[in-house]
C-alpha cells in the first residue's frame, strides 16, 4: 500500500485545472458542471492511470504465471487494498468489486432472497430512497414473500427516526437505508440507525453513492454491515464500484453469478465456491475501473477532505442564499443536515423546461424525478431541478446557476 501522499492546501481553482472537462463549452459557453450527484468528472491522474494500464501492464488477473498477469493482478489488488483501507475496511477481504452501488445493493438483496428471507419477514428501507435501493429489496420480497415497509420523511426531507424505530421488529431481516440522499440532499445520521437495528440484532445496509465523494468514511466507526459505493460519483471511472461487507456478513451470502473465479472446484458431480470476495466476481472483472478508482483514492487522499466538506457546504449555503432571490423559487429538500445537492422548482415552470435553458446557458444540471419517484409524489411534483456540488465548484459557478435560472424564468414567464 502507498504512503499516504502529501496533503495540499485546499484550493477549488487548483484542484478545477486538474479535470480537462471542466475547461470545455457547451452551446460556446464555458461549461459550469452542477451536476456531480450523477457523475463527477475525472481528473487527470485518473485518466493517466488508465492509459497507463493498458499500455504498460494489461493481462487478465488471477489466471496467469506470466509477468504481465501478475503486474495486473497486483494492480487489481492492489485497488482492493486501497478501497479498504479508503473505507476503514478490516481488510481487502471484506471489498467485492462490482459495477456500482446498484449492483451491489441488488448482490445483497438476492443473497438475501436466497438464504434470509422467507413469507411475513420485513425489510425496512426509507421514503428517501433511490430507485436502486427499492426496487432490489421489492424483487426479493416478489420472490420469497417478505414485506418491503418504508420509513415515513418530514416535509424537509428530514427521515421520522421515531416511525424507524416503530418499524424494527423480530420479522425485520435487514434494513437498508441511503447515507444521503441524491435527489434531496439529506444526510441521514446512520450511525444512529445502525445502533437501533443492532440492538435488535438487524444487519444494516448503506448505499454510500452519494456519500464517499463528500466526506471521509470509516465503516467500522460507523458499524455498518454492508457499504456500496459507485467509483464514477467519487471522481473514478463508470462501471466499477465496490461492496463493503463484514466477513460474516459477506459470508452468509451465497454465490449470485456463476462463472470463472468465483469457484474453488467444479466437476459435474458438484461444484464448490471460493470464498468471499472472489465467491461474488464470476467472470473477467473492470481491471481497468478498479485501477482507475484507486487513482480516484488516490487523488481524493492529497486533498483535505475537511477543507473540501466545509467549502461544498458554504457553497450550499451560498446557492440558497443567492436562489432565493428568484421570484417564484420553492426549494425541496431543507433538511439542517444536508450535503451537495439544491433541488428547487421555479414557479409553476416545468423542470425540464428551466433545465433545457439553463443548458442553453452552458450550466449542467439535472432535471426530473433523479430516479426518487416516491419522494416527489410525496411532494406532489413531477421531478425538480437539481444542482449537484463536488469539490471543484465555486461561488463563481453559483453566481452562473442563478444568472441562468433566473433568464430561464423571464423567458419562460
Ligand atoms: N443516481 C444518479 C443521480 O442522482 C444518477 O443523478
Amino acid at each position: 500500500m502507498k504512503d499516504r501522499p502529501h496533503v495540499a492546501p485546499f484550493d477549488p481553482e487548483r484542484l478545477r485545472a486538474e479535470f480537462p472537462a471542466l475547461g470545455i463549452e457547451v452551446h460556446g459557453k464555458p461549461l459550469v458542471y452542477l451536476d456531480n450527484a450523477a457523475t463527477t468528472q475525472k481528473p487527470r491522474a485518473v485518466l493517466d492511470r488508465i492509459v497507463r494500464y493498458y499500455e504498460q501492464e494489461n493481462a487478465n488477473v488471477h489466471r496467469g504465471v506470466h509477468a504481465l498477469s501478475q503486474i495486473a493482478t497486483e494492480a487489481y489488488e492492489g485497488a482492493r487494498a486501497r478501497i479498504a483501507s479508503f473505507l476503514g475496511a478490516s481488510g481487502p477481504d471484506e471489498i467485492v468489486f462490482t459495477r456500482g452501488t446498484t449492483e451491489s445493493i441488488n448482490l445483497v438483496a438476492h443473497g438475501f432472497a436466497r438464504s434470509v428471507l422467507g413469507p411475513g419477514d420485513e425489510i425496512v428501507i426509507t421514503h428517501l430512497e433511490h430507485h436502486s435501493n427499492i426496487v432490489p429489496w421489492q424483487l426479493a420480497a416478489e420472490a420469497t414473500g417478505a414485506v418491503v415497509r418504508v420509513v415515513p420523511i418530514d416535509e424537509d426531507g428530514t427521515v421520522d427516526f421515531d416511525a424507524y424505530l416503530d418499524l424494527l421488529g423480530s420479522r425485520t431481516r435487514i434494513v437498508s437505508v441511503s447515507h444521503v440522499s441524491n435527489s434531496l440532499g439529506t444526510v441521514n445520521p446512520v450511525e444512529r440507525f445502525v445502533r437501533a437495528a443492532h440492538e435488535h440484532g438487524i444487519p444494516v445496509l448503506v448505499d454510500g453513492a452519494q456519500a464517499v465523494a463528500h466526506a471521509p468514511v470509516d465503516v467500522r466507526a460507523l458499524d455498518v454491515d454492508y457499504y456500496c459505493l459507485s467509483g464514477h460519483k467519487m471522481f473514478g471511472p463508470t462501471g466499477i464500484g465496490a461492496l463493503y461487507g463484514k466477513a460474516e456478513a459477506l459470508d452468509r451470502l451465497p454465490p449470485w453469478q456463476g462463472g470463472g473465479d468465483m469457484i474453488a472446484s467444479v466437476s459435474f458431480a458438484g461444484t464448490t465456491y471460493a470464498a468471499p470476495p472472489l465467491r461474488f466476481e464470476a467472470g473477467t472483472p473492470h481491471i481497468e475501473g478498479a485501477v482507475g478508482l484507486a487513482a480516484a483514492i488516490d487523488f481524493l487522499g492529497a486533498v483535505d477532505r475537511d477543507a473540501a466538506a466545509a467549502h461544498e457546504a458554504e457553497l450550499v449555503r451560498y446557492a440558497h442564499e443567492r436562489l432565493a432571490s428568484i421570484p417564484g423559487i420553492r426549494f425541496i429538500g431543507t433538511s439542517p443536515h444536508k450535503t451537495a445537492v439544491v433541488s428547487f422548482l421555479v414557479g409553476s415552470l416545468h423542470p425540464y423546461d428551466v433545465g433545457t435553458l439553463v443548458d442553453r446557458f452552458g450550466v449542467a444540471v439535472r432535471t426530473g424525478h433523479h430516479c426518487t419517484e416516491p419522494v416527489m409524489a410525496r411532494y406532489g411534483i413531477p421531478g425538480t431541478v437539481r444542482a449537484s456540488f463536488a469539490l471543484y465548484n465555486t461561488k463563481a459557478d453559483v453566481d452562473a446557476l442563478v444568472e441562468a435560472v433566473d433568464r430561464a424564468r423571464r423567458l419562460l414567464s
